[in-house]
């Protein structure tokens, strides 16, 4: 009831009358009074007068449950959304809501993490209400070693919805980063649960840098944000929202095949790098050839010296620009 009701202020041209939302959620005067005082002590600014009803003065930044939800209202309602202010990891949250049994899909977001995750064991910053982090459970049907066509799935959807929300030149560096201008703002972190030919679950956490305004020294020539990029403010409820409706159409498409030929020209066409050389490291080879693309299963495209091209698969190799971090 709470989104419902922030969707119906934000939406609103002017005031909105206790009775209209009494009418429009099949609540009681009492009910909608009560949700008021709620929102009013979570930060926002709400005008009630009387015989004209409520308005929306100001709203807190944050990426509540409701928040996101209120921007999604009628468009996309089937997702578990769940929040938390401060919790270690929300991928591990993910994981333990999987493990406990939750069969929704369903996306938890964090306001702060206190042991967020990177790939490689490296750790994620994430300050407290200043950036997004947020991790999906999903129970697809599909084989363990399509999995990482998902994490591709979400990286596009991601660029997609910086492109639009905060129209910067977002590009995805294959398979898991998002950048602009060459520098880092968004990585993807994909963790499974299967058995040899069945998943039984997959976590695909994200932290988007949103609105930080500086970098640890080490960082500053990899890593921006968007607030750094744009220089404005985003709300982060807004892009996440962005996301989950990228992500929504994307995945449908994915389903479809299994793979990510539908997505294929759109992911491509998004790719940073491609004709440019990379290096792949592989276990026991590593080798150097020009970025061609992705294929219809999500592998890179590798052109060796030879001519020959090599499909890199994206759960096994790390790929490096030659010329910076791209
Ligand atoms: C990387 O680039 O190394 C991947 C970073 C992934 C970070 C996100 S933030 C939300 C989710 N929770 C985590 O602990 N990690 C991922």
């Amino acid at each position: 009831m709470k989104a419902s009701i922030l969707s119906a202020l934000y939406e609103a041209d002017g005031y909105v009358s206790g009775q209209q939302l009494c009418d429009k959620l099949a609540v009681s005067r009492t009910a909608v009074w009560k949700v008021m005082n709620q929102l009013k002590e979570e930060g926002y600014v709400i005008e009630s007068v009387p015989r004209k009803g409520y308005r929306i003065l100001e709203r807190p930044d944050c990426v509540t449950a409701e928040e996101v939800q209120s921007r999604l209202q009628g468009r996309h309602a089937e997702w578990n959304i769940v929040y938390y202010d401060r919790i270690d990891s929300s991928n591990n949250e993910a994981k333990r809501m999987a493990e406990a049994g939750e069969q929704r899909t369903t996306l938890v977001l964090a306001g702060e993490q206190t042991g967020g995750k990177g790939r490689r064991g490296r750790v994620w910053v994430t300050p407290k209400d200043t950036a997004i982090a947020m991790s999906l459970l999903l129970r697809p049907s599909i084989r363990p070693e399509h999995a990482s066509s998902v994490t591709l799935v979400m990286g596009l959807a991601i660029a997609n919805a910086c492109r639009e929300f905060c129209n910067v030149d977002a590009r995805i560096k294959w398979p898991n980063d998002i950048v602009v201008n060459g520098k880092k703002i968004c990585g993807i972190l994909t963790e499974m649960s299967s058995e040899v030919d069945y998943i039984n679950y997959l976590v695909i956490g994200a932290g988007i840098n949103v609105n930080m305004e500086s970098f640890p020294e080490e960082l500053q020539q990899t890593a921006s944000s968007l607030r750094l990029l744009t220089g404005a403010k985003t709300d982060r409820a807004g892009l996440i929202a962005a996301c989950i409706e990228q992500f929504d159409r994307c995945y449908a498409l994915f389903e479809k095949t299994q793979d990510v030929s539908l997505l294929r020209e759109e992911y491509n066409a998004l790719l940073a790098g491609t004709g440019g050389q990379v290096r792949v490291l592989e276990p026991g080879n590593e080798y150097t050839g020009i970025s061609r693309g992705i294929d219809e299963k999500g592998d890179l495209l590798v052109e060796r010296e030879d001519g020959t091209i090599q499909p890199v698969y994206a759960g096994e190799v790390s790929v490096r620009g030659i010329y910076g971090y791209v």
